[in-house]
């Protein structure tokens, strides 16, 4: 028990120290959350990939509220590449399952054993939370573990093989955390409801950047390059001003891409396909970067040629973060020599996030927005739950930046 407070006395300073303000203590809630609104209904919608390229809406009863668990009224979640790729391959082999993991909503029922988040901060009804990781074999890890380990074998909520109480994923009107399945989450009712369906993604590339700052190459004066300009390498130019970086070069093939990469923070972009070539374009990238090559690059891109490229860009003694392949795009050729060898590369791997990444991605969503980044732009998109079948067309064909289920 003693040891317990002692925890989360230690999470609330370094939280303070994070936030730069005191968090409140976790003998009871200090501020006043939003009652929840209205009575909670006797049934949930939820959006079931029922096949192949098919959401039916179904609906199920919404089961009692456990002492560990959390019933959470949906109001939002954005959709991400890998329900994409469930929606038309099934990779993972979940069908039937409800998908949606960058979810959020309020509070409407919690057990009574809820009184804390996963970082120790209170919770009630009215809060609004977000999901991260759910350990199944190690339900007692605190976020301090995590700082060493990524969420490579855990589950997420919204990619959970169905069961019994079918409320699994977040794209639906109520979700049921269940405690006892060794979920985590975070109570985030200080973020609007935009910065909260973007904290999944961006703790991808808060984790990203991390990643590249353990090889002591990145620091706030480098020439940094930002390979592909989709979702992913938009935030990763986010975080990097965040962090103060400056010299941001922007790499793509869509104009529309590249103008809002500058908007976001990059100081020049290079359309690779006004070059023709490698050399070419490793030259268009060196004078965009100031005349010399880049002292570090992230290869946010899911094209094997894409990672090919990537060493042209970077000097000798330079750094690489290899984060655009979350799902194997195929081999890649590289000059093993020329690309890493002689020029002495250390290359990191980013691969999702850990718990603490979420609490410091609270922290780059006000940053952000605090020097002014269009971070809640990306969200160009926004359907109600019923039309999910049309948003996922929009994110198929590539129609916008980030998608979104946003509930009545
Ligand atoms: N590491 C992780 O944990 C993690 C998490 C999420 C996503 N991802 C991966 O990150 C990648 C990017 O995600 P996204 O949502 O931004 O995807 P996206 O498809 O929207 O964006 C990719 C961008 O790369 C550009 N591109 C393609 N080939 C290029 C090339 N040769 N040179 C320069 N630009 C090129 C495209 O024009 C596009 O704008 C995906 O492949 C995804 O699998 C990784
Ligand atoms: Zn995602």
């Amino acid at each position: 028990m003693d040891n317990q407070r002692d925890i989360q006395e230690i999470v609330k300073k370094v939280l303070e120290a994070m936030n730069g303000a005191p968090v409140p203590a976790s003998s009871g809630s200090s501020y006043s959350a939003p009652a929840a609104s209205g009575a909670v209904p006797k049934t949930a919608h939820v959006a079931f990939l029922t096949a192949l390229e098919k959401f039916e809406i179904r609906e199920y009863p919404i089961p009692e509220v456990g002492d560990d668990d959390i019933l959470v009224k949906v109001e939002g979640c954005g959709i991400c590449g890998t329900d994409a790729h469930e929606f038309r391959k099934d990779p993972f082999s979940l069908i039937p399952v409800a998908l949606g993991h960058e979810g959020t909503g309020e509070i409407v029922k919690i057990g009574k054993n809820v009184k804390v988040d996963s970082a120790g901060k209170p919770v009630g009804v009215g809060d609004k939370i977000v999901t991260c990781m759910i350990f199944k074999d190690n339900p007692a890890i605190t976020m301090f573990d995590l700082n060493k380990q990524n969420v490579g074998g855990a589950d997420v909520y919204g990619l959970l093989p169905d069961d019994d109480v079918h409320l699994n994923g977040w794209f639906s009107d109520y979700i049921l955390i269940r405690g006892k399945l060794g979920s985590t989450f975070f109570n985030v009712s200080d973020l609007d409801l935009d910065s909260r369906i973007l904290i999944e993604p961006c703790a991808v590339l808060v984790h990203a950047v991390e990643r590249a700052k353990s090889t002591n190459i990145l620091r706030f004066n480098s020439k940094v390059v930002v390979q592909g300009c989709g979702p992913i390498g938009l935030i990763c130019i986010a975080v990097l001003r965040t962090l103060g970086v400056e010299t941001i070069v922007a790499v793509d093939g869509n104009t529309k891409r590249l103008e809002f990469a500058k908007r976001m923070g990059a100081k020049a972009s290079v359309n690779f396909k006004d070059h023709n070539g490698i050399e070419a374009l490793a030259n268009a990238v060196k004078e965009a970067c100031g005349g010399n090559l880049a002292d570090f690059a992230f290869q946010c891109t899911g094209a094997p040629g894409g990672h090919s490229n990537i060493y042209k860009f970077i000097r000798n003694g330079g750094g690489l973060c290899e984060l655009g392949f979350f799902i194997n795009g195929g081999d890649a050729t590289i000059n093993p020599h020329f690309d890493i060898c002689s020029k002495e590369i250390t290359i990191v791997g980013s691969w999702v996030y850990t718990l603490r990444d979420y609490a410091t991605t609270f922290d780059f969503l006000k940053r952000a927005q605090g020097i002014g980044l269009p971070i809640k732009e990306l969200i160009t998109h926004k359907f109600p739950l019923d039309q999910i079948n049309e948003a996922m067309g929009v994110n198929l064909r590539q129609e916008g930046l980030k998608i979104a289920i946003v509930n009545k």
